[in-house]
């Protein structure tokens, strides 16, 4: 499928949800008010891939990112209650040690890049669709 619909409704604010999309994870996390602002807040000279947090949300309550680590490819923990979310809040990768933040930044770690955001277009106000 070259794009996948996403019922947004029961994921509450604080959770997170894993579809898959041409045969990746997609992380999809309804971020909390201290989430959103801690990724609104970031200067971008401090980021290793420097984006700002509006540039890749459509709604800031919905971070939308590809679920596998930009370094080599581990799907990062953060996505299930009690995981390890790292020192940043988002996502950390066991593999080598990646932390990425509330955005899915790469903040530090061996991975190069933030995780990428998807092409993401909402049909109402709790469906999207990806691709
Ligand atoms: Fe994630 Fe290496 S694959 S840190």
């Amino acid at each position: 499928l070259a794009s996948t619909e996403v019922d947004l409704s029961p994921i509450e604010v604080g959770q997170s949800l894993t579809v898959m999309w041409r045969g990746k994870p997609v992380f999809i996390r309804h971020r909390t008010e201290a989430e959103i602002a801690e990724a609104a807040d970031v200067a971008l000279d401090e980021l290793p891939d420097q984006e700002a947090d509006a540039d890749r949300v459509v709604k800031p309550e919905w971070l939308v990112v590809g679920g596998n680590c930009t370094h080599l490819g581990c799907v990062p923990l953060g996505q299930k209650t009690g995981d390890e979310k790292g020192e940043y809040g988002g996502w950390f990768c066991p593999c080598h040690g990646s932390h990425y933040d509330t955005s899915g930044r790469i903040r530090k770690g061996p991975a190069p890049e933030n995780l990428p955001v998807p092409p993401v277009e909402f049909l109402d106000d709790t469906t999207i669709k990806i691709g």
